[in-house]
Formats: structure tokens, C-alpha cells, sequence
């Protein structure tokens, strides 16, 4: 993917870390922030996965599960990390020192250090035309809340190592 594609200039976006589990029951993670809500009811998202081999995708397809963790600053670095495979069935969690914690709807774990979690079960996956990225679609079947959104420290990614916390509220009237 070219650093100069236009596409990157729709930011900054939010940073999750979603993990996922193979057939196997290993764990993997990975960052992700081409990420967006496309459905209030049920309540739905969508995650732009790039068309290559990636352990989330191929989770995905096998279990049709997977947990989008908000990444918050006390744990940036480690999630980010996560972006980096060294061995195919390594554990990136244990390897960043990451917790993981059992989820209540999917069998995927989350990670214990999140204070938002969206347990996902898998829609259906698009492939849009020309698009070097799949659309994963999926249902938000449970979502762990340890803490008010808007009391969390959020990091919203530009492109490659870019990113920034979000420093005022803003109320505006319609
Ligand atoms: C902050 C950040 C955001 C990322 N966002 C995306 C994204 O939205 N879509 C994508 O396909 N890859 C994205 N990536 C790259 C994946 O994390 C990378 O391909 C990773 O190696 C996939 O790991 P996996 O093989 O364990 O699934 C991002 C990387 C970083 C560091």
C-alpha cells in the first residue's frame, strides 16, 4: 500500500486491536483503524482487511469470530506492536505482556486491558470491486464496558507511526 495513497487522508481514526482465535484455539492480535459502525440495529460494523494473507483474516473465515478491543494510551505501544509477526502461531499478547480475558458471547478472548470490547460474530465478508482491502462485516453481539468512552484515552491514527489522543470535547448544538 502506497504511503502517498489518498485513502490516508481520511484520519485520524480510532485504533483498535482485534483479536481472533484458529480452529486450534491460538490466539492472535493485530492493530487495525480503517474500522466504522454500519448498523444501529442489530448493531454492526465493518473493518477494512487488506486482500493478503493476515492470521485475522484467515481466524475470521475459520471461526467466524472475533473481539475489536479500543486501544487506549496506557497500552499503545504494546498494541501496535501487535502489527509485527514474527512466527506465524506466535502469542503477540503474551509476547507485548498483554492480558487476555474470557469473553461472554464469542470464544474469543479480550483483552484484559481495554476498557471497551465488541464481541463480534462475522456477517459476511465483501469484496469490493477494484478495492485492494475486504470489508469484514460483522454483528456486535456483546460489548464490554469498563468505562465511559468518553473518559478513555483514545488514540486516533493517521498513517504508518502518526498518531494523537484526542484533547477537547466539544458539545455543538444542533
Ligand atoms: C495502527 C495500525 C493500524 C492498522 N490498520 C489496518 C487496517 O485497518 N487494515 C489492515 O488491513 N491492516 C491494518 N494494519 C496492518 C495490520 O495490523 C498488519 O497487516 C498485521 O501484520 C496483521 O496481522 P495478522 O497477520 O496477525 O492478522 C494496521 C497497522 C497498524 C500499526
Amino acid at each position: 500500500m502506497s504511503e502517498q495513497s489518498n485513502a490516508r487522508l481520511i484520519a485520524p481514526r480510532i485504533t483498535v486491536l482485534v483479536t481472533s482465535v484458529d480452529k486450534q484455539g491460538n490466539v492472535n492480535a493485530a492493530p487495525y483503524s480503517w474500522i466504522m459502525p454500519i448498523s444501529f440495529k442489530p448493531a454492526m460494523l465493518c473493518v477494512a482487511i487488506q486482500k493478503r494473507n493476515t492470521r485475522t483474516l484467515k481466524n475470521i473465515k475459520a471461526t467466524k469470530e472475533f473481539v475489536v478491543n479500543i486501544v487506549e494510551k496506557k497500552f499503545a505501544k504494546q498494541a501496535v506492536n501487535c502489527a509485527k509477526c514474527f512466527e506465524w502461531n506466535e502469542d503477540k499478547l503474551a509476547r507485548e505482556n498483554l492480558a487476555k480475558e474470557n469473553s461472554e458471547k464469542v470464544s474469543v478472548p479480550r483483552v484484559a486491558e481495554a476498557s471497551i470490547a465488541l464481541e463480534c460474530k462475522l456477517v459476511e465478508i465483501i469484496e469490493p470491486k477494484k478495492a485492494d482491502h475486504y470489508l469484514v462485516t460483522a454483528e456486535i453481539v456483546n460489548s464490554v464496558k469498563k468505562k465511559e468512552i468518553d473518559k478513555l484515552d483514545v488514540i486516533m491514527h493517521y498513517s504508518g507511526n502518526l498518531f494523537c489522543i484526542p484533547g477537547e470535547k466539544l458539545i455543538l448544538e444542533e
